[in-house]
């Protein structure tokens, strides 16, 4: 079974998922993160850190996935296993179709075909939703800002998650990240725990 925690920057993902490590422990899942589950991550970081061209940021976000698919989460769940993303494809459908805006036409079908055929989509997707200024104001405590760490862009990333939690709304769920901490890794995890024993009553079928 795939997991996978959305929401642009400062919704408290990392938080969670501290959180869900200490009350899932005994689904023994496997944790993991994009970018950079693998090596293919540094050269993601790097593009971002440097600004380099949003073609070449895109693709190397996707490039990404894939070794992130082939060594990480194909071979765990070939072995029955829950797996917990911290981001994945819908983080480049919400970000990359904001920073190809005007440099392609139709970012999102582009970024959506380039996945086609060969990802594998998540089981459940947790949208952590915030108040963008209050994003901003958690982030602000950081140094040092990355260029999607801005009003506008997360406005606009926030609203194309919301999109895609209304076309497919079996497999969102909308998190309300404003909401005390404890209460929300209470929620996701209780909500994974369900669907983890439901999913192996319908094997016993
Ligand atoms: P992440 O490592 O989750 O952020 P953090 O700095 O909190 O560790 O992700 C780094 C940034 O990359 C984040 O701003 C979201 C962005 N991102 C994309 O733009 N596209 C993608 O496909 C992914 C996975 C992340």
């Amino acid at each position: 079974m795939l997991v996978t925690l959305e929401g642009i920057d400062g919704t408290g993902k990392s938080t969670l998922l501290t959180a869900l490590r200490e009350r899932l422990a005994d689904l023994d899942p496997v944790f993991t993160r994009e970018p950079g589950a693998t090596w293919v991550g540094e050269s993601v970081r790097r593009a971002v850190a440097e600004q380099i061209d949003p073609i070449t940021e895109a693709t190397l976000f996707v490039a990404d996935h894939a070794a992130h698919l082939a060594t990480v989460v194909r071979p765990a769940l070939a072995k029955g296993k829950l797996v917990i993303s911290d981001r994945y494809s819908d983080s480049r459908f919400a970000y990359q179709s904001i920073t190809l805006e005007g440099v392609i036409p139709n970012p999102e079908g582009w970024l959506r075909a380039m996945h086609n055929g060969w990802s594998i989509v998540p089981d459940k997707t947790f949208l952590l939703v915030i108040p963008v200024d209050d994003a901003l104001s958690r982030l602000s405590t950081k140094s040092g800002r990355e260029h999607f760490e801005h009003k506008e862009i997360l406005e606009k990333v926030q609203n194309r998650y919301l999109e895609f939690a209304r076309a497919e709304p079996d497999r969102f769920v909308i998190v309300d990240a404003l909401l005390d901490k404890d209460e929300v890794a209470r929620f996701v995890a209780e909500a994974i725990r369900q669907m983890v024993a439901h999913g192996r009553k319908q094997k016993r079928k």
